[in-house]
């Protein structure tokens, strides 16, 4: 194996961070999850390995920075060096106007969609730097909440802002060491994130008259975006945001 080909994605064990995981693993990477569903995370090791891919399941909080830091030291000392991250943990709070917005709720989706995002970065960056890697990336999976905002999701907004923010800072301070950062912003995506959300038909007649190709997408439409985003394709690509939401931000 080339160890240069090597993905941490955080959240692969569901969703987007599940069709990142299969797109880098057919694309011939190592892949390491990194999620917090123990059960679904050891599932899908155990599947993908019997399909003879390279996969490690990493069970990790995000939101606590001394199980990054223990995921990417062991990273560290199984001489494993990634070359590129895929942050797609993440959590959609409930909503809420601010005023009655439970301030724990409030500093959950902080912890994991932002601090989480931080986190990884910074350790996977250490890292890279510490084994002088040649080239590297980092896609971060923010929204179309990371550039503008609805109503009682001011958590949410706050933290892919935040998250859109970040990852361009990233994308300048390292762009001399050829490792870019890229933000990507999934508009409606058909994953578990939004079992409940599509059962109301209300709901989703109303989120689809306002995207213009007039459906939802596939976990997999978001992650062509983020493995050409992480690939040599994107040499020049860095410090920007991608939506990819059906022409949703256009309107
Ligand atoms: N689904 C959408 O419509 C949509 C739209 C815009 C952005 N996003 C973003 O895409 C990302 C992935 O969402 P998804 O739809 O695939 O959701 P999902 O719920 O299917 O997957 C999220 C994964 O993250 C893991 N996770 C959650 N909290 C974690 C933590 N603290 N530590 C480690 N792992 C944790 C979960 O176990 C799960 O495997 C999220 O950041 C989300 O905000 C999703």
């Amino acid at each position: 194996m080339n160890q240069e080909n090597i993905a941490v994605i955080t959240g692969g064990a569901s969703g987007i961070g599940l069709s990142a995981t299969n797109r880098f693993l057919k694309e011939g990477y190592e892949v390491i999850i990194i999620d917090s569903n123990k059960k679904a995370g050891k599932k899908l090791e155990k599947d993908l390995k019997s399909k003879g891919y390279t996969l490690i399941f990493k069970h990790c909080d995000i939101s606590s920075y001394q199980q990054v830091k223990e995921v990417f030291k062991s990273l560290k000392n199984d001489n494993k060096t990634p070359n590129v991250l895929v942050n797609s943990a993440g959590i959609s709070p409930g909503l809420n106007m601010l005023h009655k917005y439970p301030v724990d709720e409030w500093h959950k989706a902080i912890e994991i969609n932002l601090n989480g995002t931080f986190y990884s970065c910074r350790e996977f960056l250490k890292l890279a730097i510490n084994k002088k890697i040649k080239s590297g990336a980092i896609v971060n999976v923010a929204s179309i909440m990371g550039v503008r905002a609805s109503g009682a999701q001011a958590s949410y907004a706050a933290s892919k802002h935040a998250v859109v923010g970040l990852t361009k800072s990233i994308g300048i301070e390292y762009a001399p060491l050829n490792i870019r950062a890229n933000a990507v912003g999934p508009g409606v995506i058909d994953t578990p994130m939004n079992t409940e959300l599509m059962k109301d038909k209300k709901i989703m007649q109303f989120l689809l008259s306002r995207i213009p190709n007039n459906r939802i997408a596939t976990p997999d439409e978001v992650a062509n975006l983020i493995f050409f985003l992480a690939s040599s394709e994107a040499s020049y690509i860095t410090g920007s945001y991608y939506p990819v939401d059906g022409g949703y931000l256009a309107t």
